[in-house]
């Protein structure tokens, strides 16, 4: 049985800490290398999923005219959520996705049981929670490889899943912005902004 060592535990938790949400003001023009790629998705596919399920389907986006198309999404869904935060004038000026910056987009798919999932039974959602924990992998990963990954949920799920051809059979559960960057913040930005502030462990209940 392998054992882990304190300095692995140090990596581990760098790692965690310094994963950063990153935009599209961050990504530089570097081609990612396939095999490092591999490895990054690698990583999402070893994910843990409710009865081994791993219901995940990872679409990879390179085409400039699906980007666009995307990016056109992003920017009418904006449009509103610049509506709904009208009273904060910093929400204008944030960027929110690194769509067309990025060196590629990812769509990551939950792909709808075919037959009966162990588990699965009582909590329809387990499978979706399932991508998500694949998610987390694959940005952990990414980190590691020192290469950003930004989620970009400002998106209708069905206006995505028609420009990328995607059928019924999938829900569309993350669209992801992957790339090397400039720089990785060291704290969250909108921890840095004083969006929100960061949740204490006193938060935890025991009971
Ligand atoms: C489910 C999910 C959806 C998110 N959607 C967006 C988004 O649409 N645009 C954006 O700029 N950041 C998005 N984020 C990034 C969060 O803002 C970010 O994770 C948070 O501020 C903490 O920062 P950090 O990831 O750099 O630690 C999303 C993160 C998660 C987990």
């Amino acid at each position: 049985m392998k054992q882990f060592n304190k300095s692995d535990i140090k990596t581990l938790k760098e790692i965690m800490l310094l994963r950063r949400d990153v935009r599209g003001n961050r990504f530089i023009k570097k081609k990612i290398d396939d095999k490092i790629l591999d490895e990054i998705l690698s990583a999402a596919n070893s994910a843990p999923s409710v009865g081994f399920s791993q219901p995940w389907k990872f679409v990879i986006v390179k085409s400039k005219d699906k980007r666009d198309a995307i990016y056109k999404e992003f920017e009418k869904e904006n449009t509103k959520a610049k509506k709904i935060f009208k009273d904060n004038e910093v929400y204008p000026r944030l960027k929110l996705e690194g769509i067309k910056e990025s060196y590629i987009n990812v769509a990551v798919l939950y792909e709808k049981p075919k037959k009966k999932v162990l588990g699965q039974t009582t909590q329809k959602k387990m499978g979706e929670y399932s991508v998500v924990c694949a998610i987390q992998n694959l940005w952990l990963m990414a980190r590691a490889y020192n290469i950003g990954v930004g989620w970009i949920s400002i998106l209708k799920p069905k206006n995505v899943k028609k420009i990328l051809g995607i059928g019924k059979e999938y829900k569309l559960v993350a669209y992801l912005a992957i790339g090397y960057v400039d720089e990785f913040l060291e704290e969250p930005e909108l921890l840095q902004i004083e969006w929100e502030k960061k949740k204490s462990l006193k938060d935890i209940k025991t009971l």
